[in-house]
Order: structure tokens, then sequence, then C-alpha cells
């Protein structure tokens, strides 16, 4: 059952509808519950520097760890459709609690090439560790409970399943803003304690927001290589955009278009620390 404010937000969602524009110049569409995904926008940034950008955070309906994975997945399809409606030619689920809920759902409505982050992030660990490691995953309770990672690494060869450690507090830690250290120093070192107790090769970082706190994880785990899945889902997506000949040719600079759910502001101040002020039009979607 939705909550007042997200039928709210739904509704306001589901008034874009528009007309799919999958010429090679559009733009990718990018979307995460909140400031997270910026890590993917990042390396889309760095990786396909001809790119344009749509993206969406729902900090109205964040987090989206403690909901249900049917809702999750509804929330999904309601964003690549409204990043659709904008003329976006493809989508990055950059967060991987709406991979695990809802990367099918958005893979059978969107017309164009559509990647989540925990395929990219299962073969990153692989890369790194091979199939006798020992893998930890920190990463929203959502995420942990779907077992989706769990999935991919088996059938990526790996012999032991992960170690799996949900870090709710970190979600909402990187969406205040600044940083209150020694919070963050804190719920690190009680989210590291299980790896300490049953030492891991490499610590996925299954939750899009996590790279933002790698400094303090790696502080509290010592030793321990970290794996940002953005790096592995933007190949992928350069991948999936080479085969379709849709990779963009343009000569002039990218654009690049944040849409928020929420207070503008708020994410304005996320997007202007983990982008930098340069190149960013603030659009508030609803
Ligand atoms: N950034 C998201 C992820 O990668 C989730 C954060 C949330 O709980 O909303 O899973």
């Amino acid at each position: 059952m939705l909550q007042r404010r997200d039928r709210k937000v739904t509704r306001r969602i589901c008034r874009y509808e528009g007309v799919c524009s999958l010429g090679a110049d559009a733009p990718i569409g990018v979307f995460d519950s909140g400031s997270g995904g910026l890590t993917v926008v990042r390396e889309i940034r760095r990786i396909l520097p001809n790119e344009s950008v749509l993206y969406f955070a729902d900090t109205g309906r964040l987090p989206y760890g403690t909901r249900p994975q049917s809702q999750i997945s509804r929330f999904s399809v309601e964003i690549s459709e409204f990043l659709l409606a904008q003329g976006a030619k493809a989508i990055v689920i950059a967060c991987n609690t709406a991979t695990a809920a809802g990367l099918g759902a958005v893979q059978s409505s969107f017309p164009g090439p559509v990647v989540g982050v925990i395929r990219p992030g299962s073969e990153a660990a692989m890369a790194v560790g091979g199939s006798g490691s020992r893998v930890g995953l920190i990463a929203t309770e959502a995420t942990v409970a779907s077992g989706v990672y769990d999935q991919e690494l088996a059938h990526l060869g790996l012999r032991n399943g992960p170690l799996k450690q949900a870090c709710p507090d970190f979600v909402m830690l990187v969406e205040a803003g600044q940083f209150d250290e020694t919070a963050v120093r804190d719920a690190a070192r009680r989210y590291m304690k299980v790896f300490h107790e049953s030492p891991v090769d490499v610590l996925i970082m299954g939750c899009t927001h996590f790279p933002l706190l790698a400094g303090y994880i790696e502080e509290a785990l010592p030793g321990v290589e970290l794996i940002d899945p953005a790096v592995q889902t933007v190949m992928t997506m350069k991948a999936m955009l080479e085969e379709r000949e849709l990779l963009s040719k343009r000569k002039g600079e990218p654009e690049y278009k944040f849409f928020c759910s929420g207070d503008p502001m708020v994410f304005r101040r996320n997007l202007v620390s983990v982008l930098g002020e340069d190149s960013i039009v603030l659009q508030a979607a609803v």
C-alpha cells in the first residue's frame, strides 16, 4: 500500500508521458533513490565523456532499502518511463536495491538497453577474487534479502556464497550531506565487525551510496579489496550502446540534467559535492 506522500510522487512522475527518442545523441537515463547513483554518473563522465545524462533521484521516497520488492519494482518502472518521456535512449539503474527488485520489469518495459549494477558488480568481484575467494557484500536490507548477488556470484562460479551485512545507516548518513564523521566511523566499525570475525578477500560495495564512504570503510577494514560496481556497469553500458550503434557522436559538450522528487536544495548540495559545480542543470521534476 502506498503512503500518501508516495502516491503524490507517483502521480507527478506519471504525468510525464512522451515519445521514445532512441537517437545516438539522446541522453542516457540514470536513476537511484538518491545521491548514491551519482557515483555511477561520475564513471559515465570519465568512461563515456560524449554522452549526455538525465538523472533521476527519488529523494522523496528514499530510502528504498526498507521497502518491499514489489513497490521498488513499481517505482523503477515509473522512473524509467519518466526518463523515456524525457528522451532517454538507455537506462542505467544506478541502485542495487532497484536492480535487485526491478531490473527484469524495467527491461521488459523500456525499449532501449537497460543495465543494472549487480551483475557488473559481481563480475568485478570475481575478476579480482576468483571462484575460490571469500567475498563479502555490504548493501541495503532489501538487496541482502533479495539474494540476487548470491545468485549472480554463484552463476559466475563463486564456490562459497558471500558473507553479507546490511548497512542501512550508511545511506542516511550520505543523504544528510555534511558527514557526521563520528557517526560514520561508529557505523563503519559496527558494520565491519562481522568481516573481522570471518575475514573476506574482497568486499562488494553493493549500494551506490557506499563508495562515497569508501575511506571510512577502508579505515574500519584495512587490507580488503573494495569493489565499486560502477566502473564495470558503465563498461557494460558502453558495450551495449556500441553493439546497437547508439554511442553518441556529438562534438559539443554533453548535457547533464538532474531531477529529484524531494527537496531540490538538499539534493543540489550532494550533487555539487560528488560531481562539482560545472555542467549541472538541476530541475525539480516533481
Ligand atoms: N543507493 C541504493 C542502492 O544502491 C539504495 C539506497 C536506499 O536504501 O534508498 O541500493
